[in-house]
């Protein structure tokens, strides 16, 4: 393998990836484009409200759609007014008149997305799987936060190698998490937590406002390609059985910008406004944002391409698999 930053574009593997576009309340009787992987897409919703994804591209003069209008919950191209429905078959050519009999080559293939925790997730090409399952989302006892997105300039790879490492908290994070944290990063195995996240599993003592220690059992695991889960149960203390769940998606928009958003499960604190919540989390970012957008281009997958240590564990195996994953590609182009 290059040591060069792998092109995630030219990736076929990562085409059958899911990756989150949108928020699902951004979506609705207006065209919305969202890029993945370098590829422009417009979505918007039917009749009925179910959400369609199409290449951003007319077949008929390769005019972008999205700068067009949803009609009757199909949407209409801006360049001649050609008309595609929820099924991306093109139902009217104003130019032929109503009722003109249209060739298939008029139609657009629609792509597969899904609404979950409150996001649009779309698969570029033919998906192998599912989206992450994050099995709080259906316990009632759970209260969801979305965080709503951003766009940073560096490559998704430097983010979840960024959100897979703990060992930068007391430096970039000295304003917030790290504050007073122990440099040296505990030796840690990397396991398989469940189906569909592999990580790590640790335990932190924290001072709640009264000073009474807070014993936290803590998880991070990764989900290829971009998605990382971070859990938090309090075992003791005034938390004491509370549990926090968080979600951070990354999207290559292209091989330097990437889609960041956040989403948080928790089930106490339901009376405190969702953005008094977030604003902690929201500050993190900001400061792993600031460092990483510091950073040229994509992170190389070949582990030997740069030097890590005993704590970038996590991220090693991460690399690693995502690599694996690549593999297909090279296996596919001999
Ligand atoms: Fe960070």
């Amino acid at each position: 393998m290059s040591s060069e930053a792998v092109k995630l574009c030219k990736s076929r593997a990562l085409r059958s990836e899911w990756y989150v576009v949108a928020d699902a309340a951004d979506v609705a009787d207006v065209p919305v484009t969202v890029k993945v992987l370098g590829v422009s897409f417009v979505l918007w919703r039917d009749l009925e409200g179910k959400l369609i994804a199409v290449f951003d591209r007319c077949p008929h003069r390769h005019a972008p759609l999205s700068g067009g209008v949803v009609r009757d919950g199909c949407l209409v191209c801006p360049y001649h007014f050609w008309k595609f429905d929820a099924e991306g078959t093109c139902v009217n050519v104003p130019s032929l008149g109503a009722g003109a009999r249209l060739p298939a080559s008029t139609s657009l293939a629609v792509m597969q997305v899904r609404e979950l925790y409150g996001l649009v997730w779309l698969c570029p090409g033919v998906p192998t799987g599912e989206p992450p399952r994050i099995v709080e989302d259906d316990d009632a006892s759970f209260r969801r936060i979305n965080a709503g997105k951003e766009v940073w300039k560096v490559a998704a790879t430097r983010m979840i190698d960024n959100f897979c490492d703990v060992a930068h908290f007391p430096f970039v994070h000295a304003g917030t998490i790290g504050d007073g944290v122990d440099p040296v990063v505990a030796p840690f195995n990397v396991v398989q937590l469940d189906a569909e996240f592999v990580g790590y599993e640790y335990t932190v003592d924290v001072l709640d406002e009264a000073g009474e220690t807070i014993r936290q059992r803590m998880s991070t695991g990764f989900h290829l390609p971009f998605t990382i889960r971070s859990n938090t149960h309090y075992e003791s203390g005034s938390r004491e059985g509370d549990d926090r769940v968080l979600l951070l998606c990354a999207t290559p928009i292209d091989e330097a910008n990437s889609l960041f958003t956040f989403v948080v499960w928790r089930n106490h604190d339901h009376d405190v406004p969702a953005e008094d919540l977030l604003a902690f989390d929201r500050a993190i970012g900001a400061e792993d944002k600031l460092m990483l957008e510091q950073i040229e281009g994509g992170l190389p997958l070949d582990n030997s391409a740069t030097v890590s240590v005993r704590s970038d564990r996590l991220s090693v195996e991460w690399r690693r698999r995502l690599a694996g994953l690549l593999d297909a590609d090279r296996v596919r182009d001999t």
